[in-house]
């Protein structure tokens, strides 16, 4: 693969590294597997998300990339080189850690400058470069602020700057804005992703939040028990996942277990689901499920020619979470289970109401597990 040529605004030009993790497992001393066979290719410049519940494997995956633990198996190349057996200190990487403390004891400047002065960088380069670094990260006139004038948010970028200063190939970060609070981490999200694409930098960021996965990433692969299941766009990912736990995680979902498929209708508790003959086509999974979002269900509709019920379902209103700009209704099937509708703000029906809904064909996904 031909690396892209970008610009480092803050430096020279930088060849942005691809990485190519190949069949990598890992097991760890007392016999956990960590890591089941792995397969991931980040295209350079791209920023990649591993996106999971807490205990899926997405640390250890970020450690075995950054060289802080062995793979039992596989091979992790970074650009052409293989780098699996190569040293944390020789794969250049840039590190940051959720509570990647700055040093205390050392200014903005001395901080930025520290790995630098770790790699024989002179004085004069070392001043350029901190400069560089503050302008990158925005805070042009903290070089001189200690460490604890500095808001949480700023903190962050600090240690981001920190991580770009020796001009890694790749940047790393696991779960950098955890300890922030929902504002802030929007902030630092865009000011990061800003950063990314302006240095070129190849990154792999680490999280358990679907909303700022979706913010941040070229792609994203959703892990679980130490598996990557699905890596893709995150519009992909939210419109054609392949699993329950896929559609799942990415946002709300009514799953529709399928009883058997007839051509192109799916028989389900609901009555048979046409599908497009496209969905349709792939329904040879052992235990498949219907997908509909929320927001593709439509309350009493109207005859359509593209309905994916021959019948609009009869239910009963439940309940209504008011969510700001959208209200999510849950109402009841008539075989008791319950689904998910968003709707306007402005046209909520009542608990207790009977209504009916469908949805388009176009809208219901076909997963395999
Ligand atoms: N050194 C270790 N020895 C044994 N098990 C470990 C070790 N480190 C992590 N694990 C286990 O591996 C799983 C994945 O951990 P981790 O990668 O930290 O998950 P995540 O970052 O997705 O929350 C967890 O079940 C965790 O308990
Ligand atoms: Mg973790």
């Amino acid at each position: 693969m031909r690396a892209s040529q970008t610009v480092d605004p803050a430096g020279s030009p930088t060849t942005a590294n691809s990485i190519t993790i190949d069949e990598l497992e890992l097991k760890f001393p007392n016999g956990f597997v960590g890591l089941k066979s792995t397969k991931l290719h980040v295209t350079g410049g791209q920023f990649c998300t591993l996106l999971g519940p807490s205990g899926s494997g997405k640390t250890t995956l970020l450690r075995a990339l950054a060289g802080l633990i062995a793979p039992t198996r596989g091979r992790i190349l970074i650009g052409d080189t293989d780098v699996t057996a190569l040293p944390v200190q020789a794969r250049n990487i840039g590190f940051v850690f959720q509570n990647y403390a700055l040093f205390p004891h050392m200014n903005v400047a001395e901080n930025i400058a520290y790995p630098l002065k770790l790699h024989n960088w002179s004085a004069a380069d070392r001043e350029a470069r901190v400069k560089e670094i503050l302008d990158l990260i925005e805070l042009p006139r903290a070089g001189e602020h200690t460490v604890g004038q500095l808001s949480g948010g700023q903190q962050q970028r600090v240690a981001i700057g920190r991580a770009l200063a020796y001009r890694p190939s790749l940047l790393l970060l696991d779960e950098p804005m955890g300890a922030l609070d929902r504002r802030l981490r929007q902030q630092l999200g865009a000011d990061l992703r800003e950063l990314q694409q302006r240095t070129g930098i190849t990154a792999v960021y680490v999280t358990h939040d679907q909303e700022e996965a979706f913010i941040l990433s070229d792609k994203i692969a959703v892990m679980s028990q130490g598996e990557i299941l699905q890596y893709s766009t995150p519009s992909d990912l939210y419109s054609r996942p392949r699993s329950r736990f896929v559609a799942r995680f990415l946002g709300e979902a009514n799953l529709i277990d399928v009883q058997s498929m007839q051509d192109n209708t799916a028989l389900t508790a609901y009555g048979p689901v046409s599908l497009s003959s496209q969905t349709a086509e792939r329904g040879k999974a052992t235990s498949p499920a219907l997908l509909v979002r929320p927001e593709d269900i439509l309350f009493n509709p109207g005859r359509t020619a593209d309905a994916a019920l021959a019948q609009p379902l009869k239910v009963k209103i439940c309940r209504t979470l008011f969510l700001g700009s959208r209200c999510l209704v849950t109402v009841l099937a008539p075989d008791d289970s319950e689904i998910l509708v968003e709707c306007n703000k402005s046209d909520v029906p009542k608990a207790g109401d009977d209504v009916s809904i469908t949805w388009d064909r176009a809208a219901t996904v076909l997963l395999d597990s």
